[in-house]
């Protein structure tokens, strides 16, 4: 009861820290939850696009852009905290004309992730260059670790493919590790799992230039796609009945 109590306190907290004003969240392109619920399709996918991706921490928005240019068919969700960010990212798309398929969600994606999205909504899920916290004590807050395939799995439709990159090679052996213990994902790349060259198609990002000319040495590409199992199917479909 006590831990119940605690919990509802920290959650009403942590809404209460995302949805405090901020002048970003006036610009077009942005799309602030106002309540714990899943946001309303037609509010995260104005154009009613087929195709939908996730992107988690999208920085300047190079990724999302270039995707949106070569697929009209295409809608983009990103979640990205920086205000600077988030302005130039708007910027692009607005140049690009993709603005209408874009929308920012200027909130945290470690608070409530699964809260505010409606279940299986995404034939994509990006996360490039996520943080990569080196230090072994710090490693607990990295985005990719053991939970994540199954806080992520109730948002991707079946077949839905996993874009991870990172210039760490630790990460990308933990990102293997993870990806490869949950049995509704599979890794599409050959052996060893990983690629060392931006696959075919996929943009190129601010963060992964700044390393290479800084670090001078090639990032780890991974893939998974999402072949949900019996049991996660029925819990898909009990979300899903639970959310009509
Ligand atoms: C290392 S940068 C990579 C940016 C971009 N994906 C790229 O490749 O250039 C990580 C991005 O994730 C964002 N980020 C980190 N933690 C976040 C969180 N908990 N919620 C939302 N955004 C976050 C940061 O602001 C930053 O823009």
């Amino acid at each position: 009861m006590r831990f119940g109590t605690d919990k509802f306190a920290l959650q009403q907290r942590l809404w209460h820290l995302a949805t405090r004003p901020r002048p970003v969240h006036k610009l077009e392109g942005i799309l602030l939850p106002t309540a714990l619920c899943p946001l309303a399709p037609e509010a995260l996918f104005p154009g009613g696009s087929p195709k939908r991706a996730l992107e988690l921490g999208s920085g300047w928005g190079e990724y999302a852009v270039e995707c949106l240019q070569a697929d009209p068919d295409l809608s983009w969700v990103a979640f990205e905290i920086k205000s600077d960010r988030l302005r130039s990212a708007l910027r692009r798309a607005r140049r690009a004309g993709v603005l209408e398929r874009l929308r920012l969600i200027p909130v945290n994606f470690g608070w409530f992730l699964e809260q505010i999205l409606p279940p299986e909504s995404f034939d994509r899920l990006i996360v490039n260059f996520p943080d990569p916290w080196p230090k072994r004590r710090h490693r607990k807050h990295r985005l990719i670790g053991p939970g994540f395939p199954g806080r992520v799995s109730g948002l991707l439709r079946p077949e839905a493919l996993v874009e991870l990159a990172t210039d760490h090679g630790p990460y990308a052996r933990q990102m293997l590790r993870v990806f490869g213990q949950a049995v509704d994902f599979r890794n599409i790349l050959p052996r060893p799992g990983f690629r060392r060259e931006r696959p075919a198609g996929a943009p190129g990002t601010r963060f992964e230039q700044l390393t290479r000319a800084e670090k001078g040495r090639a990032a780890y590409y991974l893939r998974f796609q999402f072949h949900p199992t019996e049991a996660a199917e029925k819990e898909l479909a009990d979300t899903r009945a639970a959310h009509k």
